[in-house]
């Protein structure tokens, strides 16, 4: 099928190369045009697994091309929209990009188009895009507007596209659920050369939910700001085994074996971040407010995130007493590992306080120090773990990278001006690091000192 994507985000790169790695003629556009001019030589703007060498085999076999908005438009049959929707001041969701996207399709595409919005949108917007249309459309288009939101997660984004917990839809015609399954097919039936897995572990079948616009809209923002509920919650079980004595791994796996909670998403630490879940929240609550919901719930949930860096901070007080001239080596900068996005990281939150406090900061992350140079510029940034572990009055973990996990204690205990590690991710092995003469401290009454290393065993 032919189709065009207006937007090369995260969603929208990751919609486009994965639809023509299954099978379809996709054009993709970007109104950054130095963005779409690094595009079309290969060169892509994220660090996300997979995504490179789907983009390169797609333009290889003329299945992908990036092109302007206008000739994207003119290209599909189908049109995804999955341009931005940052947060406006007041945390509504800024619309401006998919109303110009909109008019732009009302005014030029002649036929009949599936214009499809991919991005996180309030409810109801597809209402306001018919509309919308309807008022610009200069050429007796014909058209449907349907809801698909996305649900991958930055780090594991083509993973999760080719491999789905569920694709939604939300129409109100039978021909845009018949065109929107058709595009899925190859994805529902996992008949498709997969990037990812040598051994894919196909599971054929996924679940195709064919519901209305608006419903699918909320699906959306919902399932986004119960994740974050979800974590919210843990965090602050974590604060009460601190305070109880109890081990929040051991709380996080009893709770998560109960298939009516799941263990997915308890794992507690310095709080969520990234460009969904803070935005997502807030949007949600907005929209709430004006249908006259009191979502005090998620405004709750956005309080408890908001105070997990205060918390780690204090923690390093407690420890360090005055942090003024003390030397913190962070490991991580990213919001999450295995991407370069640091938008909203809880990471540059802790050492923002760090260095406001006089400490001075030595940072490493295997992907994001670019992007963190043009946020937090007077940081140093190490060339390793090591580099920046050097004459450390504490390392702090900030990012849960696979690196840090196989770290050298013996070296690091060679390199560092005092051994006590703070595990803002709890996945430090505790033994390892107390083992090699630290003194480790995690979130939720995990800790270690080298004189306990006798007794882990036990517990
Ligand atoms: C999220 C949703 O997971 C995804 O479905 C949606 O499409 C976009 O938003 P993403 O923001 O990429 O994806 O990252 P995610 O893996 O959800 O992590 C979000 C934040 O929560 C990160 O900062 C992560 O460190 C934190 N997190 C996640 C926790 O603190 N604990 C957990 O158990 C899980």
């Amino acid at each position: 099928m032919r189709l065009s994507v207006i937007g090369a985000g995260y969603v929208g790169l990751t919609t486009a190369a994965c639809l023509a790695q299954v099978g379809h003629d996709v054009f993709c556009s970007d109104s950054d045009v130095d963005k779409l001019h690094k595009l079309q030589h290969g060169v892509m703007p994220i660090f996300e697994p997979h995504l490179q060498s789907i983009v390169a085999h797609g333009q290889e076999i003329g299945r992908l091309t990036f092109d302007s908005t206008e000739r994207t438009i003119d290209f599909g049959e189908a049109i995804f929209i999955c341009v931005g929707t940052p947060p406006l001041g007041n945390g509504d969701a800024d619309l401006s990009a998919i109303e110009g996207v909109a008019r732009t399709i009302a005014k030029r595409a002649e036929g009949y188009r599936l214009i499809i919005e991919k991005s996180t949108v309030p409810v109801q917007t597809g209402a306001q895009l018919r509309k919308h249309v309807s008022v610009h459309n200069t050429n007796g288009l014909e058209y449907d507007v349907v809801s698909n939101p996305e649900f991958l997660k930055e780090g594991t984004s083509v993973e999760d596209f080719l491999h789905p917990d569920r694709i939604v839809v939300g129409v109100d015609s039978s021909r845009a659920a018949r065109l929107l399954q058709e595009i899925y097919q190859p994805i529902i039936d996992q008949t498709f050369t997969c990037p990812v897995h040598a051994d894919c572990p196909r599971r054929p079948g996924v679940h195709f939910l064919v519901t209305d616009t608006n419903s699918a809209e909320i699906i959306k923002h919902a399932s986004n700001s119960f994740l974050a509920m979800k974590i919210s919650f843990i965090n602050m079980v974590a604060d009460l085994c601190e305070a109880a004595g109890a081990d929040i791994g051991k709380v996080a796996a009893g709770i998560g074996l109960d298939p009516r909670i799941g263990s997915d998403f308890l794992h507690p630490g310095i709080g969520f971040g990234g460009f969904c879940f803070p935005k997502d929240l807030q949007a949600f609550v907005r929209i709430a407010e004006k249908f006259g919901c009191d979502f005090a719930l998620l405004e709750e949930v956005e309080r408890i995130n908001q105070k997990r860096v205060h918390r780690f901070v204090e923690k390093l007080k407690k420890e360090l007493w005055v942090l003024r001239g003390k030397k913190i080596c962070a490991w991580g900068l990213a919001f999450k590992p295995n991407t370069d996005d640091v938008r909203f990281a809880p990471a540059l939150a802790v050492i923002r306080q760090l260095l406001a406090e006089g400490a001075s900061v030595r940072a490493y992350d295997p992907q994001a120090m670019r992007k963190a140079q043009s946020e937090l510029p007077e940081l140093t940034y190490c060339h390793d773990a090591y580099e920046a572990a050097e004459g450390a009055d504490a390392i702090v973990l900030l990012t849960e990278w696979e690196e840090f996990r196989n770290a050298d204690w013996k070296r690091l205990a060679g390199l560092v001006e005092r051994p006590w590690m703070i595990d803002g991710r709890n996945v430090l092995s505790r033994e390892d690091v107390v083992g090699h003469g630290f003194q480790y401290v995690g979130i939720g009454g995990v800790s270690g000192t080298p004189e306990m290393t006798h007794s882990f065993a036990s517990i």
